[in-house]
């Protein structure tokens, strides 16, 4: 077994099952960008990468191969690399070196990615060989069910503004509900000054604003 096949089963990357992180790319004028991803191991040194063709993320990679995959479970970080335009007062600003590395994480993992056949027109997959793993986090973190919570809620909340954006009520109604059960486990389990609590409060103000502009 080579060390980088090593080290992926040591950070949790199983064969075959999708796992989250923020990657981090470059435009061909050299800009930086991280946006939060599903990444799958596809093999013992390959992650594989699906992404909306209206993502930066895609039309970076589609013009500069290298990625990183950062490795981290913190959702301010996810928070604030998913919704890019927003101002989130009080949450750190991401950092991300030349190399892409994305301060605050806990492990980089870099790529080099090739595109495969285009999925649909709507998503493009990309085979990423890991050329490189950084751990930065010695200690393992406890699992919290408020910090994976907060997580799956920036997922639903990402998915709510686009269908809000195409005035699908009902999705949006139906991932609302599924929001409010992840806040409802964010208020059992976290403190409200974590950062998994304050993401919730930031998430619900901007639901409430595309469900108002929806409507008006
Ligand atoms: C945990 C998480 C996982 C996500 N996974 C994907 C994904 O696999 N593919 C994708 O295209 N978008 C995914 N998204 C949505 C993108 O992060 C979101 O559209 C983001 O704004 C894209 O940023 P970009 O345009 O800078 O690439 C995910 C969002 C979250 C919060």
């Amino acid at each position: 077994m080579s060390g980088i096949e090593w080290q992926l089963d040591e950070l949790g990357f199983v064969t075959g099952s999708v796992h989250e992180a923020i990657v981090t790319t470059m435009s061909s004028d050299g800009s930086l960008n991280a946006a939060p991803m599903g990444v799958t191991r596809t093999g013992p040194e390959t992650l594989e990468l699906k992404l909306f063709t209206t993502s930066t993320t895609c039309a970076n990679l589609l013009s500069n191969p290298s990625a990183c995959v950062n490795v981290t479970e913190d959702p301010a970080l996810y928070l604030v690399t998913a919704f890019k335009e927003a101002d989130f007062p009080g949450f750190p600003v991401p950092s991300i070196d030349r190399d892409l590395r994305l301060g605050s994480s806990d492990a980089h993992v870099l790529i080099a990615v090739e595109k495969s056949l285009e999925e649909s027109k709507l998503r493009e997959v990309f085979n990423g060989e890991v050329s490189s793993v950084e751990v930065t986090r010695s200690l393992p973190r406890v699992f919290s069910r408020g910090r994976a919570e907060a997580i799956e809620a920036i997922i639903h909340a990402t998915r709510i503004e686009v269908f809000s954006k195409q005035g699908d009520k009902e999705r949006v109604e139906r991932l609302i509900k599924r929001f409010r059960e992840c806040k409802d486990v964010v208020n059992r389990t976290s403190v409200t000054d974590s950062n998994e609590a304050r993401v919730i409060r930031e998430l619900e103000k901007m639901i409430e604003g595309w469900r108002d502009r929806a409507s008006g």
